[in-house]
């Protein structure tokens, strides 16, 4: 296969556990890595997809933070492999497991390693601190930074506006002229009366001492207006103007990005998604145009789409089908990248790798991935809404309908077929009659139905709904869907 970079493919979403996907990686191979696993939170996440109420759980496996740190720990140890000496590693998480993560980085990257703690503070109030509950509000979430292990990594600084409070306090002074701000820095050799640094010593404007600056540059300054003297004899000091200051060096805190917000342009509905301002940010510091940046947890791919948008090489990893389907559908729309092979052998689109391809891996799959991957299959739209729409599972609109517009409506959107999905060895036949009702209420005449196997009495009941009302029921294996290899193009 072509390769698009000489030193490992780029531009490829992996579907898999990152621990199995990262295994196929060389040793030092990656810039930068950012990630954003699911949390140790003890619950059940309350997915919403789109901006339907589609409530679904995710189980979060990790029953103990002990399980999670020992999930987590061997796919730290293979970031740690391929990440470049000069790279960066970034571990986003909260106060759930962050201690214990932090101890487990530090066995794995070296306590010397270990750069910064970043807290973004998402929120100014958090609804964990309603009256009457006994903690202060959880409105940070933790980034910690490492470096590889060679003794220089990429690290560009970045500067945020000074604010109001900053400016009157260290640029107090207001040239009349112009009324530009300005403040007096220091010309003196750094290290005081004994500069170490050979610093000149030499007579300027009545003063002697070790100067910062050699003779000839200091004229030059003051020939430009650049020195001041408030009186004689007294030290003259350095005009910096304000308006030629990059800024404040960013800290260790980052109060300035705000969480997707429900009403956010970015916002997918994807449960955990971060602000794209937050990887642009990651990126800046940590990596240079056409570095390799790696998610190994990537869900609908904000670090993609950021890495994509300021010009790296990336590659992400999830272990959820409908994620890698979310974030390729999110480079194509938002980034403008095509999913190609074809392109992407000429060095330019993506593409999606290791989609679930066996029924044994369909077996395996949690019971919502499993339903979106059917219904994606067949080239139909997933249920948004289950409550809402009679529990069916997703919809097909069939190629022969031609978009007509009638009466400013479009009328072919009245005619799709339900998919149902059952992840069962055998669909029985009270799965049939709960189809078949479903029908019914939704006025449709053709179905589909998805599942590895049928019962005799199912297959019988279907049989009998045909003759009795003359609606279709058609009965999808999932062998059947793989075989045709609809899967490999539809979805
Ligand atoms: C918190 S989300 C990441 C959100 C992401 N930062 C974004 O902005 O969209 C975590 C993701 O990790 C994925 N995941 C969980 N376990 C995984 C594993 N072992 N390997 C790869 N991905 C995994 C989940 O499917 C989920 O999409």
């Amino acid at each position: 296969m072509d390769r698009p970079s000489a030193l490992i493919d780029t531009r490829i979403i992996y579907c898999g556990d990152c621990l199995d996907q990262l295994r196929r990686l060389p040793d030092d191979c990656v810039d930068l890595c950012y990630i954003d696993p699911p949390f140790n939170s003890n619950r059940n996440y309350e997915v919403f997809w789109g901006e339907t109420k589609e409530r679904r759980s995710f189980e979060d496996r990790h029953e103990s933070t002990r399980a999670y740190i020992e999930y987590m720990r061997p796919r730290c140890v293979e970031i740690a492999r391929v990440l470049k000496p000069t790279g960066s590693f970034y571990y986003h998480c909260d106060w759930h497991a962050s201690h214990y993560v932090k101890v487990m980085l530090d066995q794995i990257f070296g306590e010397n390693n270990f750069i910064n703690e970043i807290i973004w503070k998402r929120q100014s109030a958090h609804n964990d601190a309603k009256q009457g509950s006994k903690h202060f509000g959880r409105i940070h979430e933790s980034l910690f930074l490492y470096s590889g292990d060679a003794a220089e990594y990429q690290f560009n600084h970045v500067y945020r506006p000074y604010d109001e409070e900053y400016v009157e306090k260290f640029y107090k002074h207001i040239e009349p002229e112009t009324g530009r701000r300005f403040q007096l820095g220091d010309l003196g050799a750094p290290g005081g009366a004994a500069p170490s640094k050979g610093n000149p010593h030499y007579e300027f404007l009545g003063v002697t001492r070790y100067w910062r600056y050699s003779r000839e540059r200091m004229q030059k300054l003051y020939d430009q207006g650049l020195i001041v003297q408030a009186k004689p004899a007294s030290v003259p000091r350095l005009k910096r103007y304000l308006d030629e200051g990059k800024g404040v060096p960013l800290g260790s805190i980052w109060d300035d990005i705000k969480p997707i917000q429900s009403n956010s342009a970015e916002r997918l509905g994807y449960p955990t998604q971060k602000p794209l301002k937050l990887l642009e940010r990651i990126l800046e510091v940590s990596s240079r145009p056409n570095d390799i940046v790696l998610d190994a947890f990537c869900g609908c791919g904000t670090a993609l789409v950021a890495a994509q948008q300021q010009g790296r090489q990336w590659i992400g990893i999830d272990i959820s089908p409908t994620a890698c389907r979310v974030m390729a559908k999110r480079l194509r729309d938002v980034s403008y990248v095509q999913e190609s092979e074809r392109l992407w052998r000429l060095g330019r689109g993506f593409v999606v790798r290791d989609l679930p391809q066996t029924e044994q891996q369909l077996r395996k799959m949690p019971p919502f991935e499993f339903e979106n991957w059917a219904v994606i299959a067949l080239g139909g739209i997933a249920n948004k809404v289950q409550v809402g729409d009679m529990g069916l599972d997703g919809r097909i609109y069939p190629v022969s309908v031609i978009p007509t517009v009638k009466s400013g409506s479009l009328d072919f959107m009245d005619i799709w077929y339900p998919i149902q999905v059952k992840q069962k060895d055998k669909a029985g036949r009270p799965d049939i009659d709960a189809f078949e009702a479903a029908m019914i209420r939704s006025e449709r005449m053709k179905g589909f139905f998805v599942s590895f196997d049928y019962t005799g009495d199912a297959l019988t009941e279907i049989q009998r709904f045909f003759t009795q009302t003359g609606r279709v029921i058609v009965p999808l294996t999932v062998k059947e869907i793989l075989e045709q290899e609809i899967a490999r193009k539809l979805v």
